[in-house]
């Protein structure tokens, strides 16, 4: 059998797949399901210093081959995440990536410094967030706000830190660059694409916060070309999503580049994804005769 550790930013993965952030709550409807142990790792529904209750609702509308979201970061807050939650996921034997957003500089410093107390793995700092006002993606569209939000929770936190970047921008692999001259351990791309649908009847968007964040099947090619273009131009490691819903993709993904896969949309088709995502990977792998997953990062031959 194939050999499926890797490592990202120093921190040792059982397996490459990880559940991506908001699709997989805390993990606690999954564990009834599958030992969590499972999975390489798990990262954590976005945490924000007060409890957002999230945007009104319709916030999900289905398009072709995918699904736009609009839930606006709804999230309990940090205090009961590190009280409530952050215990539970720790006995599970997998690497808990804390996912972190703020409408402000100084509200993500301050959710890294109370994360920084704790034994969680790594923090994963989302500075992509399309369906927040304040914050979100307005943090990681442009260089300059990208480098200092990320200089500002470097400083806050010894943990390895992860920055979640936007595929809404001209150039990914420029705010890669400029989040790794901050101190970033690691990227992670691509958070949703920004679309919207409209209801042709009553000639309203589909969704109450009219746009949304598009993910699943449709945005893959996306995201293998983003992954594929942020690999070269940085030495940190990046970790691929964005309509990965196959073992094949999978290894695509990590072709591209990545260390290691999160699993979004996929999830909500199909609870067991990203187990079956594995077995799938590990099925391939030992079909080419491949010993460890990690001589496949970054093994794209371009013409
Ligand atoms: C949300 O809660 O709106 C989704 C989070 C994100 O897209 O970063």
């Amino acid at each position: 059998m194939a050999n499926l550790a890797v490592q990202v930013a120093g921190v040792s993965f059982k397996n490459p797949i990880i559940p991506a952030s908001g699709v997989f709550g805390y993990g606690r409807e999954y564990e009834q399901l599958f030992p969590l142990s499972k999975l390489g790792g798990i990262a954590t529904k976005g945490t924000t210093g007060t409890p957002r209750p999230g945007n009104p609702a319709p916030r999900i509308a289905e398009t072709p081959s995918g699904m736009l979201n609009s839930v606006g970061l709804q999230n309990p807050g940090i205090d009961a995440f590190i009280e409530r939650e952050l215990p539970n996921l720790l006995t599970k034997d997998t690497v808990i990536l804390a996912n972190i957003a703020g409408s402000s500089v100084e509200e993500c410093v301050m959710v890294a410094e109370k994360l920084d107390d704790t034994d969680v793995h790594m923090i994963e700092l989302n500075i992509s967030c399309p369906n927040v006002k304040q914050g979100g993606a307005a943090f990681g569209t442009h260089c300059d706000s990208a480098e200092a939000i990320t200089a500002a929770v470097r400083k806050a936190t010894k943990k390895p830190l992860v920055v979640k970047l936007s595929p809404n921008v001209t150039n990914i692999a420029e705010i890669a660059k400029a989040v790794e001259s901050a101190g970033a351990d690691a990227v992670s791309l691509i958070n949703t694409v920004l679309g919207m649908r409209i209801n042709i009847e009553t000639g309203r968007p589909i969704l109450r916060n009219n746009v949304g964040g598009m993910s699943g099947p449709a945005v893959f090619p996306l995201a293998v070309r983003m992954v594929w273009q942020t690999a070269q131009a940085i030495s940190i490691p990046v970790i691929g999503m964005g309509g990965v819903s196959s073992g094949a993709d999978a290894i695509e993904m990590m072709m591209a580049g990545a260390n290691a896969v999160q699993v979004g949309a996929a999830i909500f088709t199909d609870a067991y994804a990203p187990i079956r995502i594995l077995e799938e990977m590990e099925a391939w792998l030992d079909a080419h005769h491949i010993a460890h997953v990690t001589d496949i990062i970054g093994g794209v031959t371009p013409w």
